[in-house]
């Protein structure tokens, strides 16, 4: 009987351990992260949840259930083996300091397919200490404060009912996506905010947005280069910048915006436009409502000598609701086809 014996029978011993472990932590493919040990501070056991549910060969589901906790930046990445849902019913808090992030995000979403985010839970960016510091009201190129929820590479994926507020800069980013639907999501920033963007989309195709509220700082839904096919329906906007579509053209190899359909949704407070540097086509604006703090309350700003094509608007309906006059709109650089209501002249 020497050394070997002994360090076999330890190994088994702990195998056995983790095999126990793992029966406990998920039920019927739920990975609660309550049984991965977390309490106030859930990153270790959100992170370790995640990759469990994540190696499953059955669609699985990661729970986050109600109840307030603190969670640090996290990267929940794919490919997983099979679908994955991450219900998130409780409160979770973002670090207060920018400082504690590296990479521009708190959550990040990455490379999964069939994703779901569901649960009546908030990511809560906690921004406030962020905005005071910002300095991206005055300059272009300021330094980039964490988003609250990144999606990259994310395919077939739902977000559903989920609430994010108060991120320290955009709360949406989408890029490389394909076929994303977020529904009854909610963005929720004030008005004063900096930099807020509500769900920010780039070189991405498929993705819908219905049902919507979102109230920030800044643009409630902007969209950049190589966006293709984004529907954009029953969405509230306000406060907030309005949708902004196109791109100022800051990095090189933009892609064209092509396939923009936005209706029936509900703006209020929009003040928008910088001119576009993509090529843009095939964008339709129809059945928009609401009110407006500036006399402009549509601004179509195409740059010239750049494609700016087939942009139609139907039943425009936005008043203002200052004292400088009527509403209206303002085209340069693009033609679009009218039709319906459209309340505000100048077009
Ligand atoms: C888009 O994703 C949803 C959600 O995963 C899925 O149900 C649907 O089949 C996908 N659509 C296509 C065209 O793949
Ligand atoms: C328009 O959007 C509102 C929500 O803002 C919704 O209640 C209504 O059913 C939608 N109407 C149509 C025709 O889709």
């Amino acid at each position: 009987m020497g050394l070997k014996a002994v360090s076999s029978a330890i190994i088994s011993f702990s195998l056995l351990l983790w095999l126990a472990s793992t029966a406990k932590a998920q039920s019927n493919g739920v990975f609660d992260v309550t049984k991965y040990g977390g309490k106030e501070d859930i990153t270790e056991a959100l992170t370790n949840a995640w990759k469990d549910a994540c190696a499953s060969t059955n669609p699985s589901k990661v729970l986050i259930p109600s109840g307030t906790y603190s969670l640090r930046q996290v990267t929940l990445a794919g490919p997983c083996k099979a679908a994955i849902e991450l219900q998130v019913d409780g409160i979770l808090k973002a670090p207060v300091d920018p400082d504690q992030f590296s990479g521009g995000h708190w959550v990040d979403f990455s490379h999964v397919d069939q994703l779901t985010l569901s649960g009546s839970g908030t990511f809560d960016g906690q921004g406030n200490v962020a905005w005071s510091k910002s300095t991206c009201s005055k300059d272009k190129n300021c330094e980039g404060f964490p988003m609250n929820i990144r999606f990259d590479f994310v395919t077939n994926g739902l977000v559903r009912d989920i609430t994010t507020r108060d991120s320290k800069n955009f709360h949406v980013n989408v890029l490389g996506c394909k076929n994303l639907t977020f529904q009854h999501f909610t963005v929720s920033a004030p008005a004063e905010s900096i930099n807020t963007d509500g769900i920010h989309i780039g070189r991405s195709t498929g993705i819908y947005i219905i049902d919507t509220n979102i109230g920030t700082g800044d643009d409630c839904i902007s969209v950049g280069d190589g966006t293709e096919e984004l529907h954009v329906t029953g969405v509230t906007c306000g406060p907030g910048h309005g949708i902004s579509v196109g791109s100022l053209g800051r990095y090189p190899d933009e892609k064209p915006v092509s396939g923009i359909f936005v209706k029936n949704c509900t703006i209020s407070n929009t003040a928008n436009g910088a001119p576009s540097k993509v090529k843009i086509s095939d964008v339709s604006f129809k059945n928009i409502r609401g009110t407006s703090a500036t006399p402009v309350v549509v601004k179509l700003a195409c740059s010239s000598g750049i494609p700016c094509d087939k942009v139609e608007l139907a039943d425009i309906n936005l008043a203002y609701s200052g004292s400088e006059g009527p509403a209206k709109s303002q085209c340069s650089n693009v033609k679009p086809v009218i039709s319906g209501i459209m309340s505000a002249s100048g077009c």
